[in-house]
Parts: C-alpha cells; sequence; structure tokens
C-alpha cells in the first residue's frame, strides 16, 4: 500500500476532524476556534455543535471496517490542530498524536490508504485569538505544525493534503459571515486570508520535500469552475475576474508556483489593500509547488454582468426553511446568474454534474499532466429511515452517479485523476447547516448511540467500485495479450 505510484485508481471517502471526531476536550486537545462558535454564537443559527458529533474517535475501527468492506481502498480525513498543539504552537500533546498513530496503522492494517488534510476549517482558538488567517505569523505557526505531523506520521501516510479550501473557508469566514470569525463583506479580510493560506501552503509543501519521506503533497481546492451566462454583455472581463477571486489565486500559486500577477492592479484599482502581499513570497510560491491537486467538486461559478446594488451574499443554511438561492452579487464585477434548466437543492445550490467534467479539462489546459484526486464529491439532502433505520437515497445515487460519468469522460479524454472521494463516509457535522443535511453513505443515528447503518448508496459505491475494478483488470489483462501477440509476432 505503500507505493502511491503503482497503486490502481483510488476510490474512498472523506470527513473532516471537528465535523465527525466529537471528543473535543479529551487526552488534551486544545480549544479550537469551532469549539468556542458553536457553544452559544447566535449566529450558529441551528445550535448544533460537533462536541460528539458521530464519535469517530472512539468509533474509527468501525467505520474503516465499514470503508473497506464497501470495496473502499482509501480514506480522506483531516488532523485537528488543537489536538496535536493544543495552544496553536509549541507544546506537543501526545494524547492526540497517540489517537491519529491509532486511525492511521488501522487503516493500513486493512489496506486503506490514509489521505491525511492538516487543515479543514478547524483553527485553535489560541492562533484565533492572535488574528487568525489574517495575522502573517500564522504562516509560521502553520510551518511548525505542518513539521510536527509530517514528523510523527510521514513515515506511514503518503498522501497529504496542506488546506482544505482555501478559498471557501476565507468566503465563509470573511463574506457570508456564517463561519468564524464572521465578517460580512470584508474583501480586504478575505483577500488577507486567502494569501496567508496560500503562503502557508507553499511553506508547508517545501518542508515536506525537504524531509524526503517518499510520498506526495498536495492542496484542495473547492472548484468553482467559472462559466458565463450566455447573454452576458462582457464576458472575458466578467470570466477574467471571477477566475482570479475564485480560483486562479489558489490554483496558479500552488500549481505553477506564481502569484497572478493580474491579481495586484485589479485589487488596487478596488480599493482593496495589497500590503499583506510580499515579494520574498514569489520564491516561497516557487519553492512550494504541489505535487497534485485535491478537486472537491459541487458546482460551478455561473455568472453575468453586475446589474445594480451593493455587494450581497446570499447563502442559505436553513436548508427547505429558506427559498435562498446561493449567490453572489460584486458591485462593479459581477453577480450570479440563474440558468433556468438546472436542479437546485434544498440549500438553494446548483446541483450540475457537468461542472465535473468541465473543471477537469480546465485544469488538464492551464496546468497539464498534474495528478488530480476528486477529494470530495457528494450530495446534501434530508433524510428519512424506515423501520429498520436503512435510508433509500436515490436521489444522492443518482446526482452522485451523474459526477462520476462525466469524471469517467474527463478520464477517457486525457485528465489524470487518480482517484475519487464521496463526501463523506457516514453523516456527520455540517457546519452550520447542522447534523439535518445529510452527506454520509452510511447512516448514524444520532439518538440511539450513534449506531451506523449502511445506506442504498453504500451498496450503490460497493458496486460501482466492483465494476470499475473488474474493468481495470480486464483492461490490464487485454493490454497484456496485446503485448504478448505482438512479441510472438516480431519473434515469428
Ligand atoms: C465542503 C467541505 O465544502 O463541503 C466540507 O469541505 C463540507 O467540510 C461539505 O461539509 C458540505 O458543505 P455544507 O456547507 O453543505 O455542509
Amino acid at each position: 500500500m505503500q507505493n502511491i505510484e503503482k497503486q490502481k485508481f483510488l476510490w474512498g471517502s472523506a470527513t473532516a476532524a471537528y465535523q465527525c471526531e466529537g471528543a473535543w476536550d479529551a487526552d488534551g486537545k486544545g480549544l479550537g476556534e469551532w469549539d468556542v462558535f458553536s457553544h452559544g454564537n447566535p449566529l450558529n443559527i441551528n445550535g448544533a455543535t460537533g462536541d460528539v458529533s458521530c464519535d469517530f474517535y472512539h468509533h474509527y475501527e468501525e467505520d474503516i471496517d465499514m470503508l473497506k468492506a464497501g470495496g473502499q481502498n482509501t480514506y480522506r480525513f483531516s488532523i485537528s490542530w488543537a489536538r496535536i498543539l493544543p495552544n496553536g504552537r509549541g507544546a506537543v500533546n501526545q494524547g492526540g498524536i497517540d489517537f491519529y498513530n491509532r486511525v492511521i496503522d488501522y487503516c493500513l492494517k486493512q489496506g486503506v490508504e490514509p489521505n491525511v488534510t492538516l487543515f479543514h476549517y478547524d483553527l485553535p482558538e489560541a492562533i484565533a485569538k492572535e488574528g487568525g488567517w489574517e495575522n502573517r505569523a500564522i504562516v509560521d505557526a502553520f510551518a511548525e505544525y505542518a513539521r510536527v505531523c509530517f514528523t510523527a506520521f510521514g513515515d506511514r501516510v503518503k498522501l497529504w493534503v496542506t488546506i482544505n479550501e482555501p478559498k471557501y473557508y476565507a468566503y465563509c469566514s470573511h463574506m457570508v459571515g456564517n463561519y468564524p470569525p464572521n465578517h460580512r463583506h470584508d474583501f480586504n479580510r478575505y483577500f488577507t486570508t486567502v494569501y496567508h493560506e496560500a503562503v502557508a501552503s507553499a511553506k508547508a509543501v517545501a518542508i515536506y520535500h525537504s524531509l524526503k519521506l517518499n510520498g506526495s503533497i498536495g492542496i484542495v481546492h473547492d472548484s468553482s469552475n467559472v462559466e458565463v451566462a450566455p447573454d452576458t454583455k462582457e464576458k472575458e472581463r466578467v470570466h477574467m475576474i471571477a477566475d482570479l477571486f475564485y480560483n486562479r489565486i489558489i490554483l496558479d500559486t500552488a500549481c505553477k508556483g506564481e502569484f497572478p500577477g493580474a491579481l495586484i492592479p485589479l485589487l488596487r484599482k478596488y480599493g482593496i489593500d495589497t500590503s499583506y502581499i510580499k515579494f520574498e513570497d514569489m520564491l516561497v510560491f516557487l519553492q512550494g509547488k504541489v505535487d497534485f491537486l485535491g478537486l472537491n467538486v459541487y458546482n460551478r461559478f455561473y455568472i453575468t454582468d453586475y446589474s445594480a446594488g451593493e455587494t450581497e451574499v446570499f447563502h442559505n443554511n436553513k436548508g427547505a426553511g429558506s427559498s435562498a438561492k446561493e449567490g453572489i452579487r460584486i458591485r462593479d464585477w459581477y453577480e450570479t446568474a440563474i440558468d433556468p434548466n438546472t436542479k437546485r437543492n434544498l440549500w438553494g445550490r446548483e446541483i450540475y454534474p457537468k461542472c465535473m467534467y468541465n473543471t477537469l479539462m480546465e485544469i488538464k489546459e492551464r496546468y497539464g499532466d498534474i495528478p488530480v484526486y476528486i477529494t470530495e464529491n457528494g450530495h446534501g439532502c434530508y433524510e428519512k429511515p424506515n423501520d429498520e433505520g436503512y435510508v433509500e437515497d436515490d436521489e444522492r445515487i443518482e446526482m452522485m452517479q451523474g459526477y462520476i460519468d462525466y469524471m469517467l469522460k474527463a478520464m477517457e479524454d486525457g485528465c489524470n485523476v487518480r482517484g475519487y472521494y464521496a463526501w463523506s463516509t457516514m453523516d456527520l457535522y455540517s457546519w452550520v447547516n447542522g447534523y439535518e443535511k445529510r452527506y454520509g453513505l452510511v447512516r448514524v443515528d444520532f439518538d440511539d448511540h450513534n449506531r451506523r447503518y449502511p445506506k442504498k448508496s453504500y451498496y450503490w459505491f460497493k458496486k460501482l467500485i466492483e465494476d470499475y475494478r473488474k474493468a481495470e483488470e480486464e483492461y490490464a489483462f487485454e493490454f497484456y495479450m496485446n503485448a504478448v501477440i505482438l512479441v510472438l509476432k516480431k519473434n515469428m
């Protein structure tokens, strides 16, 4: 299992520490920003916390067993920074190291490749108090944390991710305001955060490479390929700005080691602070190019010309309790367009499977043959189990099948995709959406000792993996036979 390069296509599923572990104050863990936010901040509108969640901390063997029984050969999870460094830096918590050693060792014992993310939204409170990602000091703190993890687990973990969705995280924290530290429409904070995440990620990549641990490291981007509505007047301008805002700031720095130059004049023109951009960081980007790209694929970014009104983001954390459609209007830049031909989920997010294909083709065109993992793809919905606790989630199956078909088509068309992770392994805490919005392949009964029940989608995914493996073997056999025939013919 240790040599990813020689490995077959990876099929698995994903979770994140704060969303599934629970055990929020166990075994020396420090306080996280989400612990503080979820305990009483009025903006935590559904009132749920990750204190216990599905209690992966005590159920990890059961979850990994289930995953393996479902034919999955990889598991993506994240490490809680505050579990490893309770104060964000300095003293290491052995309790945290022991926990992740147990998880990693159990994965390997079961033939499941661990894919480990260092940061998935859950900042230690000690770092948050210093200004979090807005404060340049976080770059060194993150580098220290990354080094501790690489040193402790790098002998066994061969797939690393620095940061999960730097852009979406900054967007929620500083534009939507639904994630801590809950700022709204704050471009200065948004760009400062994204920039520091990009620098911190590049530094961690460079450290990983310097340690020569014989694995690979990437970043996970929430892929929002920009598509412009057909009746848009300023198509090129709108596309260029949105692409810088959403994608290039992360992808160019991570994949090319270059900060997108066009961004600086754009920010200055609109009075957005750029003082945090340092000349010496350009070298950091160059030295911190990723080995692969992780893409969380949910939707595209469909836009048109700005019409009128102040900058505003539209977000729905109430599900069926609200009719808000997810979107944005940025004064003088662009605004979300509504495609009358696509469906939306109950949280107002567009369902558009073809964005999988379009994103992958765009990545190939821009960044060449870089290996890509689909690190998340899934469907959030309300669910009702039958009397046996079984959930028939046909809607999820239909949706995910659509995205996977487009992924396979992109692979046929030359995209270098190495793996696919369903979001999520089991039901878990969906941030501000709480527990009502479910994503798991496995149902968790949060009211009955967190009992696990595989859903219909779990069995569908298992069968899909089996069929894929069969095709892989047949192809390998055919390839081998053709090679034999060729050699025989040559020698005749
Ligand atoms: C991804 C995140 O953006 O989407 C996950 O990496 C998250 O952490 C998932 O849970 C679903 O998002 P939401 O907002 O529907 O819970």
